[in-house]
């Protein structure tokens, strides 16, 4: 049998893990050893893996309709409905509309496409470049992969592509200078954003994109004051903001939404993976009611929106969306998180002490630890150790 590529693949891994089964939080490989998953996959099963309303939604969507598609103003009324909870249950800006995809990766995508398309409109052809942070992920298609800020998505990749840029990455541990509080870590990266807005012109940056916590780039909450800061120089050269809730959306952190935690009013929102608890691949990205406006008024222009997928607000995918926000809603996730947190975050940081940590960080029920040799940050492990 010919193994597919697999991301991450090194070429010592020839015999991948063969997940075969789930249950609750447990996985199992095709040999029955039982592991507990504790990356919920990639940040995926919020609702564990053997949610039977979950599959109860998928097969009677499949019996009624297995699809339909969202082209030439047609859709389905899963497809109407989820869009209609979105934009409801996202309160921290009021939002205008969905448009849906199969991943986030797609979704960060049509983000930068609708931003440009927005710009034209409004005829700014010179606004259209996007700012993301050093060590974000946003993705692994062209435009997402280059918003990501890792640099091994770019190398021999030929990418970031020359519009987008990246500025600091907001890890207080790793770089923050002798002495310098959360705060002021904040008020100086928020002042390199604004010169480097300044050196590349207000006229010419669209938009910026941020995840609440960065999550694969190793998983790094906000320093204090640090979104409101940012908010702050995005907003004074009118640029947009663009709000990565891939993985902090529905409940993880404590709150329904990242942006809920951290007082960010996004202009537009990017969302996937525990949207349906990733039973059924799909995205989604919330745009504000003035960016939709705009995109309606130019469609109709132009006669359409002439940007879509096949699999667009799939039906099937949206009916399994639709319960599991459901679930959200009715087992109150965000506060049954904000209860178990406290206990998932002490008891981990109970090992901060040891020589080979570095730090322990994360909110909610996101916790990343960083080895480092003898706990300084100028000390990583060397990579092929595989500390
Ligand atoms: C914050 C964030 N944005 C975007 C993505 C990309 O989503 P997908 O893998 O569904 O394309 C991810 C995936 O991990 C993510 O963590």
């Amino acid at each position: 049998m010919l193994a597919p590529f697999t991301a991450g693949w090194q070429s010592n891994d020839v015999h991948p893990l063969v997940i075969d089964r789930s249950e609750g939080s447990y996985v199992y490989d095709i040999n029955g050893n039982k592991y507990l998953d504790s990356l919920a996959g990639l940040w995926c099963t919020a609702l564990g893996g053997s949610e039977p309303r979950l599959v109860k939604a998928a097969t009677d969507q499949l019996n009624k309709l297995p699809f339909y598609h969202s082209f030439w103003n047609r859709t389905t009324k899963p497809t109407l409905d989820l869009a209609d909870d979105l934009l409801s249950m996202f309160t921290a800006s009021k939002m205008g509309k969905a448009f849906f995809t199969n991943s986030g990766s797609e979704a960060n995508d049509s983000h930068v496409k609708l931003v440009w398309y927005y710009n034209n409109a409004l005829g700014r052809p010179n606004k259209k470049k996007f700012i993301a942070r050093s060590k974000a992920y946003h993705g692994s298609t062209l435009i997402s992969a280059s918003l990501t800020g890792l640099p091994a998505l770019h190398q021999k990749f030929d990418l970031p592509a020359p519009f987008v840029l990246h500025t600091d990455c907001p890890h207080y541990w790793r770089f923050h200078l002798p002495g310098e509080t959360e705060e002021e870590f904040a008020t100086r990266l928020a002042k390199n954003l604004e010169d480097l807005i300044l050196k590349e012109g207000p006229e010419t940056i669209a938009a910026f994109i941020a995840e609440p916590v960065m999550g694969a780039g190793g998983v790094i909450p906000p320093p204090k004051t640090y979104f409101d800061k940012v908010q702050a120089v995005v907003k004074k050269y009118d640029i947009l903001f663009i709000v990565d809730e891939v993985i902090t959306a529905f409940g993880r952190l404590g709150t329904m939404f990242g942006s809920d935690m951290y007082n960010i009013k996004p202009d537009l929102v990017t969302l996937a993976k525990a949207l349906s608890s990733a039973y059924v691949p799909i995205g989604a990205t919330l745009v504000s009611p003035e960016i939709a406006a705009v995109v309606d008024s130019q469609s109709n222009k132009l006669g359409s929106f002439a940007h879509g997928f096949t699999y667009s607000g799939h039906p099937v995918a949206c009916a399994v969306a639709i319960e599991a926000l459901k679930i959200y809603r009715e087992r109150n996730i965000p506060d049954h998180v904000k209860q178990i947190a406290p206990r998932f975050q002490e008891g981990l940081k109970a090992f901060a002490g040891s020589p080979i940590v570095g730090e322990i960080r994360g909110v909610g029920l996101i916790i990343g630890t960083e080895f480092a040799d003898n706990k300084s940050r100028d000390s990583p492990f060397p990579a092929e150790w595989g500390a």
